[in-house]
């Protein structure tokens, strides 16, 4: 089977190549946008690096010709000055679609996230449901993966946490009292190989989360407690901070901004969690908390 895989090297995408390196029987374009991104990308004769642009239809094709699957993860939540939501999570995801669709590929994995939706007031999930779009109607069998906050070594918002619980101290948006499904990103690679190997043969969503819905601020508790450590977890009011996330947002074209803050104070809800339909099972955050702090020491 032959994959291509888009920001082969975001988090997920390291972590995915690594476990699709294991596969005798795949060979991987991993698709990235410059050749410095090459160096964190997985070393195996069964992946080739390519570089690829979404604004030059030619090179998606190159990279997908023969391809059987595209995998899609180029995708942003926070925007900068050269990366904003028009760009990095719908016009790159109609590029590949328009290129899948010419080089007649049969299936393609898409990664969104829980709450992605057009009609959405916030401007990330309406960009992440627009895309959700694009792949559902491009024709072409389909499974989109809405997942939530993603945890593992590597991942940001598992960096964060780690920073926090070592603190002793730390204040967080509204002093954490969100709930929060955070996914081992090894569940999420285990859950796109079992769906690139049985691929649908119409379109599927699935909201793929983790196994226990937790308040932001208890993980921070509980990722100290498995260091041996304690950490008194305060607030920042979110009024307060979307005003501050205004401000320097506009000032350097990018950033943390009130949009941002709104997806990542949201309660993650689902109504059927995929893990079952997909037919894996999932890591207890405490396990995947203990993979964070390992691999961080
Ligand atoms: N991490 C999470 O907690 C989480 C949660 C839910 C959904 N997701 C989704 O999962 C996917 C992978 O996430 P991740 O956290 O692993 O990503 P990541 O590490 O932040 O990497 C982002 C990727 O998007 C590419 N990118 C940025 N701007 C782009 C643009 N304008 N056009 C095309 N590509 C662009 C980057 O390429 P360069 O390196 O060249 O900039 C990089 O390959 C994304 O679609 C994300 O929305 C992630």
């Amino acid at each position: 089977m032959k994959i291509a895989v888009t920001g082969a090297n975001s988090s997920v995408g390291q972590n995915l190549l690594e476990r699709l390196k294991t596969k005798g029987d795949i060979d991987v374009v991993a698709g990235v946008r410059n050749e410095k991104a090459f160096a964190f990308l997985p070393q195996s004769e069964s992946i080739k690096p390519q570089i690829i642009a979404y604004d030059d239809l030619k090179s998606l094709q190159a990279a997908m010709t023969d391809a059987d699957c595209v995998i899609h993860l180029a995708g942003i939540l926070i925007e900068t000055k050269h990366s904003n939501y028009a760009s990095a999570n719908v016009a790159a995801t109609a590029a590949v679609v328009e290129a899948a669709q010419m080089c007649d590929v049969k299936h393609l994995v898409f990664i969104s996230v829980v709450g992605a939706d057009t009609d959405s007031k916030n401007a990330y999930f309406r960009s992440k449901g627009s895309a959700e779009n694009l792949i559902a109607y491009s024709g072409i069998p389909a499974s989109i993966l809405r997942t939530p906050i993603l945890f593992g070594p590597g991942a940001a918002g598992a960096n964060a946490i780690l920073g926090m619980a070592n603190a002793g101290q730390t204040k967080v948006l509204g002093g954490g009292y969100y709930c929060m499904r955070p996914l081992d990103i090894d569940d999420l690679s285990t859950a796109i190989v079992k769906i690139i190997e049985s691929p649908p043969s119409g379109v599927i969503t699935h909201e793929l989360v983790g196994p226990e819905s937790t308040p932001y601020r208890e993980i921070i508790a509980k990722t100290a407690e498995l260091m041996g450590k304690t950490v008194e977890v305060g607030k920042v009011p979110i009024l307060l901070a979307k005003i501050g996330a205004a401000i320097s947002s506009t000032l350097k074209g990018g950033g943390i901004t009130p949009t941002v803050i709104d997806v990542i104070t949201m309660d993650e809800v689902v109504e059927t969690n995929a893990d079952a339909a997909i037919g894996i099972t999932l890591t207890s955050l405490e396990e995947t908390l203990k993979k964070v702090i390992n691999a961080g020491n």
